[in-house]
């Protein structure tokens, strides 16, 4: 085939030769450390994301100690990267790759893609960076390359056109330098074609081969669909005191966060006499109810408008383990070691820690 594309394979490969970041997952790229670099970054930004990966992968060293890691050490690892799903799904697939392939990471993407939370770009990101195989990985840096590149009008955010591109990739695969050539597309899209803002076409490889350049369209590209609104959801949180603990509950094992810590809380922006209801229902005996400033968090889909508040509990009743619903008692090391929760909580959080 003879794609147009095809002209931008070698000038990438020099510029990324000369210019690629020094990155943890490049250094020693095992299947098993590009998988959880991709999984990491998929949301998170790179600057985020390596303290993360250096200790999950020290404490983690492998695909097995992964599959057999604790859940409260596995939402411990991955606290504070959000989409905690992500982890959940590493876990399982770690179990799957330990029972079926006996611990190594399949080489195919197509067999890659049987395992939960690997999807083409994840599939294809392992295929060609570990294991050299021309397999596409199309993220929002490529599509923006390349329908920058190829001053494409169509929407980035529909499959057909992400296979569209996959597919005229796979074509023009370099024979051994596959796991370069993926990275280097990813690495043009994160620091010269950059998102949000100008992109470096005068330090660009590709510049002279580019027609969104060439038109002076840049900008307009790539097409995105209309995004679709966040609902917004009222809640009231409860940072309940009782000494040098702090009051918490675990999260349904299904949904929104699961399976992780919270602080009460209840759907709707409580008064101070409805707030002292509530508390009373759950079993608690408030001493004293003060506002905390409010606070926001927003997901994919959602946003979380909080109204907080401060109580000071006069015993901490319902104790122990409790199962489904009760509530445990955390002093502030308890917190930092064994009970992961989700940043939606910070401000709540940051009293607790800036109390005692
Ligand atoms: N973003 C997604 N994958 C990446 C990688 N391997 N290196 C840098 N940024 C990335
Ligand atoms: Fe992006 Fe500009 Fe390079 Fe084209 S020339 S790929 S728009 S940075």
């Amino acid at each position: 085939m003879d794609d147009q594309l095809q002209k931008i394979v070698q000038p990438l490969l020099s510029w990324y030769d000369a210019n690629a970041r020094v990155l943890p997952w490049r250094d020693n790229p095992t299947p098993y450390r590009v998988w959880v670099s991709e999984i990491m970054l998929q949301q998170t930004r790179v600057e985020a994301v390596k303290p993360y990966f250096e200790r999950f992968t020290s404490e983690l060293p492998t695909v097995a100690a992964l599959a057999a890691a604790p859940e409260e050490q596995l939402m411990k690892l991955w606290e504070g990267l959000g989409y905690y799903s992500r982890a959940r799904n590493l876990q399982k697939a770690a179990r799957a790759v330990v029972g079926r392939y006996g611990g190594v990471l399949p080489e195919q993407p197509e067999e890659l893609l049987l395992l939960p939370g690997i999807g083409e770009y994840t599939a294809g990101a392992v295929a060609s960076i570990a294991y050299g195989k021309p397999a596409p990985a199309v993220d929002g840096n490529v599509l923006r390359v390349l329908s920058r590149v190829t001053a494409s009008r169509e929407p980035v955010g529909d499959l057909s056109v992400k296979r569209g591109f996959a597919g005229r990739l796979r074509e023009i695969y370099p024979a051994g330098r596959a796991g370069a050539f993926t990275q280097s597309l990813m690495e043009l899209g994160a620091i010269v074609c950059v998102p949000n803002a100008a992109p470096k076409c005068g330090e660009c490889p590709l510049s002279a081969l580019c027609a969104a350049h060439a038109q002076g369209i840049e900008q307009e590209l790539p097409v995105k669909a209309e995004k679709k609104k966040r609902t917004v959801e009222e809640k009231t949180v409860f940072l309940i005191l009782c000494g040098e603990k702090a009051a918490l509950r675990k999260r349904p094992e299904k949904g929104l966060l699961a399976g992780l810590w919270e602080f009460p809380n209840t759907p709707g922006r409580l008064s101070p006499q409805q707030a002292a209801d509530w508390l009373k229902a759950l079993g608690v005996s408030p001493v004293k109810i003060e506002r905390l400033p409010a606070s926001k968090h927003i997901f994919t889909h959602r946003e979380w408008h909080m109204a907080n508040y401060l109580v000071t509990a006069e015993s901490a009743a319902p104790d122990g383990a409790a199962p489904d619903g009760g509530l445990v008692w955390a002093d502030r090391e308890e917190l930092a070691q064994t009970y992961t929760l989700p940043t939606a909580f910070q401000s709540c959080l940051r009293q607790f820690l800036s109390r005692n």
